[in-house]
């Protein structure tokens, strides 16, 4: 069985997606073999402990030591063997330490078409910015924030009439199903890196199950 963590911040609404269409889906022979939250009380653990899964919370103690933190997750998560770790809402930024550990195994779930919005207002920036589509990204977690390759991508186009929470709401809807996309995808070995092209990943993906 592929085995995922998910690492998570917050609401969790993508985790959420990910235990109904990965983890509870008898159709794909994958589970979610833990939730790491960087926060105590987040509504994600909730969502994690209702569906049985094992949590654990590692914190940013002291803000000036990202590495000792760093070295927490490697702990928590190297115990687990995971084949795929996915950074769903995951609000803390990380650094090499964890990284390099799980080379190719991070991948890092983004409300915008990359490059553009990076960092933490993507949906904001980019209602305020008046462009016309804006998207969803999932891409590999590098040391640059949001700067590694794409794997999946979908716009989503800003509608005359919308607010930013409107925009939000499609946004998340795309996030729920193109995350899931991309989960399904790995634990099927249909993505992968060329050398060659290590900018542009292999997604061998023809639409079906
Ligand atoms: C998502 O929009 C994700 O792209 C961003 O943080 C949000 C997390 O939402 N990085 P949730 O916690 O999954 O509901």
């Amino acid at each position: 069985m592929y085995r995922l963590v998910v690492m998570v911040s917050g609401n969790g609404s993508n985790l959420q997606a990910l235990i109904d269409n990965v983890h509870r889906n008898a159709k794909v022979d994958a589970e979610i073999a833990l939730v790491v939250c960087s926060k105590d009380g987040a509504k994600a653990l909730e969502r994690a402990a209702e569906a049985g899964i094992p949590t654990s919370v590692v914190a940013l103690t002291d803000p000036s030591d990202r590495e000792e933190r760093d070295a927490r997750l490697n702990e928590a998560i190297g115990a687990v063997d995971p084949d795929l770790i996915v950074m769903a809402g995951w609000m803390s930024i990380v650094t090499g330490v964890f990284l390099n550990q799980f080379p190719d195994k991070v991948i890092n779930l983004h409300p915008s078409l990359l490059p553009a919005f990076p960092g933490m207002h993507a949906i904001q920036e980019a209602f305020d910015w008046g462009v016309r589509t804006t998207g969803v990204t999932v891409h590999i977690a590098e040391e640059a924030v949001d700067g590694g390759p794409p794997i999946l991508q979908e716009p989503v186009p800003i509608l005359p009439g919308d607010t930013v929470d409107t925009l939000a709401e499609r946004i998340h809807g795309v996030e729920h199903r193109l995350l899931t996309r991309c989960v399904t995808l790995y634990s099927q070995g249909r993505i992968s890196r060329n050398p060659a092209t290590p900018r542009r990943m292999i997604v061998n993906d023809d639409g079906g199950s």
